[in-house]
């Protein structure tokens, strides 16, 4: 997920790859690394360090001093999904016999069996990562008999699921760099006279070279000083022509968009993808939580919960009460992470307490995760950073496998979550046994499928845009949205004041004629979520009231709900899937609605006045 940087040439690889490494800095990591030879050496040098990649930079400089100069160099900056952010979990990864090294991105799923089947065969591990297995095996490939060091990546390969980028090096073929590639991106920078750069990210290429291979999934390529060759698990040979990258370094960070905002509502799909990745067998209607296991004996008797979190969290938290009660039976409280101190006195250790967090360091529900722990009850946190202040306070945790999140507006990590939360009201309910077997499959067959239904609502991004143009002089908003879909609203609210500046109001459907009503005049829009689920009609009475009033109505419908247009010509259509997941897809058009009407208004879309990406007071 995080940054890798490979090298093999006549230049001083230690220098590319820092100089790649500092690239790639944008995407955040805690920690970084690199492995290489010296030249005419066979011994393997790692340097690692926790932080900021200064630390590692000095540390190769002074190595740099006393003449070290790599040939073939390879290089990470982590962010953590399996182990904390230490130095031991920091990548380059090495094997028992100090002869390979590997940086890795992305997650392998069966990483837990394979430790197990390899630490039985004498291989000892001194990480906590998920990516470690993977150096063993490679090495138990070679002690087996592979006869290179390009077939003892693809054998291994064979054995690993899960997603990957890699890189990998050995002091038994000091000249020769393998790479793989499985739904981690990976791309290969052809530079003068076999020199290659390898990099996660084109923005650690640019400057070398314009002239790059990219790798699909599945694919690994062999480089040396005689050239490269790329082939798939199988061995065929392959052959792919070099593409030319016409990117600036800014936009390359962006991988063309021209915001982080916009390249993380994009990355929804992958994100999801992530998010369910090894935990949910939708066909045997299971779904399976490693980080609860520690917890999962106290959940059986907990009396209820209550969850704590803030901003767009909090939103999904909303949504997490309705998907808990109706999967699980529990009653769910959700309370302001500032607010919880006050609130719920009645917690206590028959309560479970929830924390949602995408940094993991807001200071409000970093306390609420102490004040109830003080209090007597368990606290799980669903938190996308891991090794984060809340992940560390928790009793246990689920992370959310987002990736970075740069924007300062959340827009992919409240998906993750959304989608963490689904999972968890499953498996409370699978726990419970208050879910029915069918109802069960039923619920996570739809769960897999909403990747492909993000990529559809992803497709409307033009239409969003019109939609937004037309309105993006307004002054105020009103969004509604009844039942799953009211925290919807919320954050479709949130989302537009965070980065347009424009007043905008969230609301449950039902609750606009006690009150908001008043505002509404021809100058005051209303975004409508008005899916075809069980509360179509009271939504479609508010729309009446709004109609009434003369306020403009943006529809969020149901693809194939052609009578909507009735109310508005001003439509964006959403595919059908289970009621409860709808928040999913319905939170990406009013993700573009506010991205696009805040491009309209020339407004700092990554970096909106006034706000941080992680708030640390409280
Ligand atoms: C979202 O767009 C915000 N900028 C903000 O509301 C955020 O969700 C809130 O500060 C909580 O952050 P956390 O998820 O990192 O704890
Ligand atoms: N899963 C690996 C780890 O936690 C790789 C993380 C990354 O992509 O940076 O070390």
């Amino acid at each position: 997920m995080c940054g890798i940087v490979g090298y093999i040439g006549n230049k001083n690889g230690i220098d590319v790859v820092t100089r790649g490494l500092e690239r790639l800095e944008y995407r955040g990591y805690d920690s970084a690394g690199v492995a290489f030879f010296g030249v005419g050496q066979k011994r393997l040098q790692v340097i690692k360090t926790v932080g900021r990649l200064d630390a590692l930079k000095h540390i190769l400089a002074k190595q740099k001093k006393s003449g070290a100069f790599g040939t073939a160099v390879i290089g990470h900056t982590r962010w953590a999904t399996h182990g904390v952010p230490s130095k031991m979990n920091a990548h380059p990864h090495i094997g028992c016999k100090k002869e390979i090294a590997l940086v890795h991105n992305g997650i392998i799923e069966n990483s837990d069996a394979l430790r197990e089947a390899l630490s039985r065969e004498g291989h000892v591990f001194r990480s906590s990562t998920d990516t470690e297995a993977l150096v063993h095996l490679i090495e138990r490939m070679i002690s087996f008999g592979a006869l290179s060091l390009e077939d003892a990546v693809r054998q291994a390969l064979r054995h690993v699921r899960g997603t990957f980028g890699i890189v990998v090096i050995s002091s038994r073929w000091p000249n020769r760099v393998v790479a793989a590639r499985r739904g981690s991106p990976l791309l290969v920078g052809v530079g003068k006279k076999n020199e290659y750069i390898i990099a996660s990210d084109a923005s650690a290429i640019s400057e070398h070279t314009k002239r790059v291979i990219y790798l699909d999934d599945n694919e690994l390529i062999s480089l040396s000083s005689e050239g490269h060759r790329i082939f798939d698990i199988a061995n065929n040979t392959l052959f792919k022509n070099a593409s030319l990258i016409t990117w600036s370094q800014e936009e390359s960070q962006k991988e063309g968009f021209p915001h982080f905002m916009l390249k993380e509502i994009f990355a929804a799909p992958d994100v999801i993808e992530n998010a369910l990745r090894g935990r949910v067998l939708a066909k045997e209607g299971v779904v399976k939580l490693g980080g609860l296991e520690s917890v999962q004996k106290k959940l059986e008797w907990i009396k209820r919960i209550v969850i704590a979190a803030c901003g767009t969290s909090y939103y999904a938290g909303l949504i997490g009460k309705y998907l808990i009660e109706e999967m699980a039976k529990i009653p769910v409280d959700v309370v302001y992470g500032s607010e919880f101190r006050y609130a719920p006195s009645t917690v206590d250790r028959s309560a479970l307490v929830i924390v949602i967090s995408q940094s993991g360091e807001t200071a409000d529900t970093l306390e609420a995760a102490r004040e109830a722990k003080r209090r007597g009850a368990k606290t799980v946190g669903i938190v996308n950073v891991v090794g984060s202040s809340i992940a560390r306070e928790v009793h246990a945790g689920i992370y959310n496998h987002a990736g970075p999140e740069i924007a300062v507006a959340s827009t992919k990590a409240f998906i993750s979550q959304l989608v963490t939360l689904a999972m968890l009201a499953v498996f409370l309910g699978t726990e419970r046994k208050t879910l029915s077997d069918e109802k069960r499959k039923e619920f996570l067959k739809e769960l897999v499928a909403l990747p492909r239904k993000c990529r559809f609502v992803l497709k409307q991004d033009q239409v969003i845009k019109k939609i937004a143009k037309k309105f993006s002089a307004a002054q105020n908003f009103l969004f509604l949205g009844r039942k799953f879909n009211w925290p919807t609203a919320l954050e479709g609210a949130l989302k537009l004041k965070e980065i347009s500046y424009i007043h905008a109001e969230g609301y449950p459907a039902g609750e606009m004629k006690h009150g908001p009503i008043a505002l509404i005049d021809q100058h005051f829009p209303t975004v409508a979520i008005a899916l075809q689920d069980s509360v179509y009609e009271k939504i479609i009475s508010a729309i009446q009231e709004v109609r009434a009033r003369k306020g403009p109505i943006i529809g969020l419908v149901t693809a194939g709900d052609s009578a909507f247009q009735k109310y508005t010509k001003h439509i964006i259509a959403i595919p059908q899937t289970h009621e409860a997941l709808s928040p999913v897809l319905a939170v990406i058009p009013l993700q573009l609605f506010a991205y696009h009407i805040a491009c309209f208004r020339g407004a700092d879309v990554d970096k909106p006045r006034n706000l941080a990406k992680s708030v640390t007071v409280e």
